[in-house]
């Protein structure tokens, strides 16, 4: 009997355990704490998140806001991608130390190269504080009300939360607003780069691999925190010492097979599991058809002017790829919602939950959620087009509508005086400078003539021409003198007079009607969130990611993408040479890659098979902001570094699907192997704990 139990208690975690979902480390314990071990890991919740005692989460960092990092050694050595890391490595790159091509390897903490800007956050403790945030709101409260409410209570909280005078604080809200958390935090911001492989192994693959499998890059970089004598966040000095963390991951030599249970952990940014079917149709129908296509004429334009001349070729590759990474993610979203059914299966469900909602006699409170969306939804759908075509337009794809954008906002800091306006000119130039770090006036035309014609029929080219601002020089001449005069020497601008009157209709109309319907949206889908949970308990829900730290896991699992095939959920060394195109700016190999595998010297990092690996699939439910994330086993070792998902799964940011759903890890034997054998780097690798759990 209780055998029998027990394979039932299996068999449901087995199913469920496929579903995906991000996790607050600090609610582990019971259902997610069992299905890891159902899964075969060894951790309990208390070894991935206490407060008292170290654990896992001590080693995981928010690396710069937007990628996650993981500390892997005693004196804070840190692991990220290449692709995180990318603009440090850049920065510090120069003709004669070109990093980006060669690598770069610190043969000591003395080489080690500090980083202005950078930082790490990490997580010191999560307290949930709902009760005591919403505890003032009220029925009877406008939705305007309640949210001001909340950020007042919220702001108390905040202040009055208890933590050390180097520590920080915030408050976010899940489950659509109905939970708060408080999240006390440690920031450091002397973050030195130690290591990172040439582009060719860091970026191998480049945009053609970019969201796809079978995948072969090594995309990974190292740094180092660096703390003050008392071990405490500091800015950076040259007498700040190595951090002493408070827990790193030791790294498993014995890798992965298929079936191994993995965890990722890591800062997800966002994710939309819970919209309704027309919220669903309108992004995949309406919204990403016209970004993909704005893209696409300018990545037309783009690819043919860097085919055709090497220096522009350079001058573009980041910006290009920039473009390129969200372009390919939403064709292969749309793919993916057709190919599943998705908004057929939420239409399903929807019957299903207005059935419920009137058996359980809950129609008076939320009969008319699904009604309502429908009604938002449809008033919506022509502002939301229009304004995501805004930003496409004006601010992401076109640069000189770009900057004259900036310009007007500078305009509008004119307004408020003339220290508002001079904290501005100050911002905008810099990004003007950024912009015409690597700019090309031409390209930017054509680009301009090719994408403008799907905002507006009001185009004319020849701004480009007659405007200051397609030369850094000029572009800072007009900005010198007067504030009166410079706005007025602004405003006679070829450009800037074309480009005004649309960032006109932006503030004065497209925005305040966005802003009207996605607030009334997300006041009923926190409602609708509400009613899910209630009306369907037996359901499996977890908080949309929202840049916090969140636990992730599956197990390492191939896929089936179209009839009759099956993808193999491990890479090796041998895909990179049969890839492998001489010069080729996207698949070149480095000679002493090549000669290591024709040597077939891979020291300890072989599989068992005498092959060496270099990717990995999972079934963990991650997304953007998981780039860097450690993928760690079943006992607490790291075992992959995550930095991509397959370009059929990428929906999984509004409907996992557990047959289709699959993240791209690094095997940290290659990072190892690299950073070894490649590199030299050993005294790297003797920093390590490295460990054989596999081993008996
Ligand atoms: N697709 C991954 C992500 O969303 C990797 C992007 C960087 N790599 C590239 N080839 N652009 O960030
Ligand atoms: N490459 C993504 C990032 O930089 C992670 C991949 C994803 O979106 O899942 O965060």
């Amino acid at each position: 009997m209780k055998f029998i139990k027990i394979l039932i208690l299996f068999i449901a975690f087995q199913v469920s355990a496929q579903q995906g979902g991000m996790w607050i480390p600090s609610l582990l314990e019971g259902m997610n704490e069992q299905e890891m071990q159902s899964l075969g890991s060894t951790l309990s919740a208390k070894d991935i998140y206490d407060v008292n005692n170290s654990s896992l989460k001590d080693a995981i960092g928010h690396f710069n806001g937007g990628c996650t990092s993981e500390v892997i050694s005693d004196k804070g050595l840190i692991l990220t991608n290449h692709h995180c890391g990318f603009s440090q490595i850049q920065s510090h790159s120069s003709v004669e130390n070109d990093y980006i091509t060669n690598g770069f390897w610190a043969k000591n903490f003395k080489e080690e190269l500090p980083n202005e800007g950078l930082y790490i956050d990490f997580i010191v403790r999560i307290e949930d504080v709902t009760a005591r945030v919403l505890a003032d709101v009220t029925d009877t409260m406008t939705e305007k009300e309640k949210q001001s409410k909340i950020d007042s209570t919220s702001n108390q909280i905040n202040k009055s939360a208890k933590k050390e005078a180097w520590q920080g604080s915030k408050i976010k809200a899940f489950f659509k607003g109905n939970q708060y958390f408080l999240f006390i935090t440690e920031t450091f911001n002397d973050i030195r780069l130690v290591g990172a492989p040439p582009v060719s192994i860091g970026k191998f693959g480049s945009d053609t691999d970019n969201w796809v499998w079978p995948r072969h890059t090594g995309d990974f970089s190292l740094f180092r925190i660096y703390a003050d004598k008392n071990n405490r966040p500091a800015s950076y000095s040259k007498d700040n010492v190595p951090y002493a963390p408070k827990h790193f991951l030791p790294i498993s030599l014995d890798g992965i097979t298929e079936g191994d249970f993995t965890l990722v952990f890591g800062f997800p940014g966002r994710t939309n599991e819970y919209l309704p079917a027309i919220a669903i149709e309108q992004i995949t129908q309406k919204v990403n058809p016209s970004r993909i296509a704005i893209r696409e004429a300018t990545l037309n334009v783009m690819d043919a002017e860097m085919k055709k001349d090497n220096k522009t070729r350079i001058q573009y590759a980041s910006k290009q790829a920039r473009i390129a990474n969200a372009w390919k993610k939403w064709i292969g979203e749309n793919l993916g919602i057709e190919k599943s059914n998705a908004i057929g299966k939420k239409r399903d469900f929807e019957s299903q939950f207005q059935k419920l909602v009137k058996q359980k006699g809950l129609e008076k409170q939320y009969g008319s959620l699904l009604s309502d969306f429908e009604k938002l939804y449809n008033d919506f759908e022509s502002v939301n087009v229009k304004r995501n075509n805004f930003l496409e337009v004006f601010i992401r794809n076109n640069e000189l509508m770009h900057m004259m954008f900036r310009l007007y906002q500078m305009e509008n800091a004119y307004q408020k005086g003339d220290a508002s306006f001079n904290k501005a000119k100050e911002s905008t130039i810099t990004r003007l400078k950024g912009i015409h770090k690597n700019y090309n006036a031409s390209l930017d035309k054509n680009v301009f003539e090719a994408i403008m014609p799907l905002y507006s029929k009001n185009i004319n080219a020849s701004i480009y021409d007659k405007t200051q601002f397609t030369n850094l020089d000029s572009a800072l001449e007009l900005l010198k003198g007067e504030p009166k005069k410079v706005i007025k020497k602004l405003n006679n601008d070829a450009a800037f007079v074309y480009a005004k009157p649309f960032f006109d209709e932006l503030y004065n109309s497209i925005d305040p009607q966005f802003q009207s319907i996605n607030s009334e949206i997300n006041a009923l889908q926190k409602i609708y969130m509400k009613a899910l949970m209630e009306v369907m308990p037996e359901e499996r829900y977890f908080p949309d990611a929202n840049s916090t730290l969140r636990v992730t896991y599956g197990q390492v699992k191939g896929y089936a993408p179209r009839d009759a095939v099956y993808y193999n959920p491990v890479t090796y060394l041998d895909g990179i040479i049969e890839k492998y195109i001489p010069g080729d700016y996207e698949f070149d190999v480095p000679q002493k890659l090549q000669d290591l595998y024709k040597a077939k010297d891979y020291g300890q990092y072989a599989d068992t098979n005498g092959k060496l690996p270099i990717c990995f699939l999972g079934t963990n439910h991650t997304s953007g902001g998981n780039s860097g994330s450690p993928a760690i086993d079943a006992h607490g070792n790291l075992v992959g570094l995550n930095f991509d998902r397959v370009w059929e799964g990428t929906m999984s940011d509004m409907n996992y699907d557990p047959e289709i759903c699959r993240n791209i890890m690094v095997d940290l034997r290659y990072v190892l192997f690299i950073i070894d054998k490649y590199a030299g780097a050993d005294h790297l690798i003797k920093e390590m704990k490295l460990v054989h759990p596999k081993r008996k």
